[in-house]
C-alpha cells in the first residue's frame, strides 16, 4: 500500500486555488484547504470528501496576519505535506500614488510575504518526502514592470525570482519546484481587483491552468516556470529581450497607467495632501 499524500493548497476558497486543490484530490491527495471564507472551504471539502474520498481539511486563516503562515504550519505539522500550492493572492490596478497605503501593504503581506514564510516553514517536510512538490502561483505579470498594475507586477517579480532560485536550490532533492504564471483567467481575481484593466495578453481557463500546473508537477521541464496559453509563453521569452522603455510604453497604455499619469497630481504646499 502506498503512503497518501497530503497537499496543502492556500487560495483554496476560489479560482485556480479550488480548481488544484479538485485536481489534487482527484489524483488522490489528501487535503488542507486554506484561505478566508471557511464556508466555501467547508463546502469545497465536502465536495472533495464525497467525490474522491479523501480527507479534507479546513484552515480558515487570514494570510495579511503576519501571524498567519504559522498558524497555517501548525495546523498541518502532524499531517507532514508532501505539497504545498500557494496560490492565495490578489491585485490591485492603480497608479502606485493613488493606491491605498493599507491595501497594498497588505497584498505584499499576501503575495510576497506569506508566499515566503509558509514556504520556508513547510520545505523540510516537503523535502523529506519521496514526492514533494511545491507549486507557487506567479503570473504572466511577473515577466516585466507593468505600470497602472506596479505593486501586482512587482510581488509577481518576486515569486518568480524566489521559485526559480528554490527550484536551483534543492535540485538534487526529491522535490519538484513549479512556478505557475497564468495569463488573465476567468475567477473572481477582477471582481476583487475591481477592474479588467489586468486582462492583458491571452485569456485562459481555470481548466488550462490546472492542467498546465498538473503536467508541470510531473516535473520534466528544464526550468521551473510554466507559462499558460502558448501566445503568453511567446510573449514571457521575447519581452525581456526586448528595450524596456519600449515594454514599458507599451503595458503603460495597455493597462491605462499613461491616461491616469496625464491627470496631474499637486501637492498643497506645507500640508503633504495632494489634489487633482
Ligand atoms: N485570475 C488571473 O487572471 C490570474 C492570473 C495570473 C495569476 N493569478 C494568481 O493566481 C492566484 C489565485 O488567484 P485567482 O485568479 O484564483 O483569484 P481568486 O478567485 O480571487 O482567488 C484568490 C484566492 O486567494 C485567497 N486570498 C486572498 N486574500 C487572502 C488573505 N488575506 N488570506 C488568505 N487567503 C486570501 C482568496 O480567499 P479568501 O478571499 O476566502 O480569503 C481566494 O481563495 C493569485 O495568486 C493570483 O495573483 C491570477
Amino acid at each position: 500500500m502506498t503512503a497518501r499524500r497530503t497537499a496543502v493548497v492556500t487560495g483554496a476558497s476560489s479560482g485556480l486555488g479550488a480548481g488544484i486543490a479538485r485536481a489534487l484530490a482527484a489524483r488522490d491527495h489528501d487535503v488542507v484547504l486554506v484561505a478566508r471564507r471557511a464556508d466555501r472551504l467547508e463546502a469545497l471539502a465536502d465536495e472533495l470528501r464525497t467525490a474522491h474520498g479523501v480527507a479534507a481539511h479546513v484552515v480558515a486563516v487570514d494570510l495579511a496576519d503576519p501571524a498567519g503562515p504559522a498558524r497555517v504550519a501548525a495546523a498541518v505539522a502532524d499531517l507532514g505535506p508532501d505539497v504545498l500550492v500557494n496560490a492565495a493572492g490578489f491585485g490591485t490596478a492603480e497608479n502606485l500614488v493613488d493606491e491605498d497605503p493599507a491595501r497594498i501593504a497588505e497584498e505584499v503581506d499576501v503575495n510576497v510575504r506569506a508566499l515566503t514564510v509558509l514556504t520556508r516553514l513547510l520545505l523540510p517536510s516537503l523535502l523529506a518526502s519521496p514526492a514533494g512538490l511545491l507549486v507557487n502561483v506567479s503570473s504572466t505579470a511577473s515577466f516585466q514592470p507593468v505600470p497602472g498594475l506596479a505593486v501586482y507586477a512587482a510581488t509577481k517579480a518576486y515569486v518568480t525570482s524566489l521559485t526559480e532560485a528554490v527550484w536551483a536550490e534543492t535540485r538534487g532533492s526529491a522535490l519538484t519546484v513549479v512556478c505557475l504564471c497564468p495569463g488573465p483567467a476567468d475567477t473572481e481575481f477582477f471582481q476583487v481587483a475591481g477592474t479588467e484593466r489586468f486582462k492583458v495578453g491571452q485569456v485562459v481557463t481555470v481548466e488550462q491552468v490546472v492542467d498546465v500546473a498538473m503536467r508541470a508537477a510531473r516535473g520534466r521541464g528544464p526550468l521551473p516556470t510554466a507559462v499558460v496559453g502558448w501566445r503568453n509563453r511567446v510573449t514571457s521569452v521575447l519581452t525581456p529581450r526586448l528595450p524596456r522603455r519600449l515594454v514599458l510604453t507599451v503595458t503603460a497604455r495597455l493597462t491605462g497607467a499613461t491616461e491616469r499619469r496625464e491627470a496631474p497630481v499637486t501637492v498643497a504646499a506645507g500640508t503633504g495632501e495632494q489634489a487633482r
